[in-house]
């Protein structure tokens, strides 16, 4: 069988392009075992995984657990608001117990940038980062990847736009990583607080004007104004976002050809996108949702194999 180069999935940077080859082609599989009538394979029935939530989550969480069960391991499900943390319990003493009730491997979102690299160092098990703070999200990045591959037939050549709040998201880095490994041509747009400077030196273009990156593209991936990590006010008002930023009818009608929409989720209807065009037939946003299972269950898969690695 064929292994990834990493054994825990903290980030798209650290993956090459082989590894998220072997992702998607196990994917495939895993989709075609979740469209059938008997939707689960007997695949990790002697493993016990750990989903450890430390902020809000309604597809990743669900997607995951989702995974998990149609792979048959075993699952424990652990959120923050009502667990020991709230006695003054630190993060590698709670994994730590979790661990000695012979968990597998721990998969982990949680507010803090660098936090799920930090329990790697700290314990013996497979982690994988299901979002950690403002730096990556590494399995929305991989079913964004696997959704456009999808529906174009490739990634490599494509154009793709990620526009909003590319400061705070967690989601636009672990794209940009994935989509530059895989090929494609990438630009961020944005209002200029909400685009860090550094994002340059990865490769991208830069756009401020939402007419001119809709025309330039194949693909427009909307993301979210992330109200709850903005420190300060970024922009005048949501109406004023929405007036220049918004993905709506009259944005797309001025190029001829037909976008893919793209959509990560929790949506904002009528904030960085229009429910006309949320729920096109252009936009992949359910087919996203799909895909996540199958690539999930294709990271814990392969991550399994590295269990007696580790
Ligand atoms: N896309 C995403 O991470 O959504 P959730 O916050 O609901 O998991």
């Amino acid at each position: 069988m064929k292994e990834l180069s990493v054994l825990n999935l903290l980030g798209i940077n650290e993956l090459t392009k082989s590894d998220i080859d072997l992702i998607f082609k196990t994917a495939d599989s895993f989709k075609e075992v979740i469209n059938r009538q008997i939707k689960k394979v007997p695949t990790l029935r002697d493993i016990t995984i750990a989903n450890l939530f430390f902020e809000n989550s309604t597809r990743t969480k669900l997607s995951f657990e989702l995974a998990q069960k149609r792979l048959s391991a075993d699952i424990v499900n652990f959120s923050a608001s009502n667990s020991s943390l709230t006695k003054g319990e630190s993060l590698i003493d709670t994994a730590n117990n979790i661990l000695s009730m012979k968990v597998d491997m721990i998969v982990m979102r949680h507010p803090h940038s660098g936090a799920a690299k930090f329990l790697s160092e700290k314990t013996n098990t497979v982690i994988i980062n299901a979002g950690d703070g403002t730096h990556e999200h590494p399995t929305q990045a991989l079913l964004d990847s696997y959704s456009i591959k999808e529906k174009l037939g490739g990634v490599k050549g494509k154009k793709v736009v990620l526009v909003g709040d590319i400061k705070h998201s967690r989601v636009a880095l672990s794209n940009i990583f994935a989509l530059k490994k895989l090929g494609a041509k990438v630009m961020v747009c944005g209002p200029t607080t909400l685009i860090p400077k550094y994002i340059k030196h990865l490769g991208v273009e830069v756009e401020h004007d939402l007419k001119k990156a809709i025309k330039w593209c194949d693909v427009a991936n909307m993301l979210r104004i992330q109200l709850e990590r903005q420190d300060i006010q970024y922009f005048p008002s949501i109406r004023e976002y929405t007036h220049q930023f918004q993905l709506n009818k009259e944005i797309l009608e001025i190029t001829k050809k037909p976008i893919t929409i793209l959509h990560p989720g929790p949506i904002n209807r009528g904030v960085e996108i229009t429910s006309e065009i949320a729920d096109s037939e252009h936009s992949i946003i359910l087919n996203q949702v799909e895909n996540g299972v199958a690539i999930r269950m294709a990271i814990i898969y392969l991550l399994a194999g590295s269990i007696n690695r580790s």
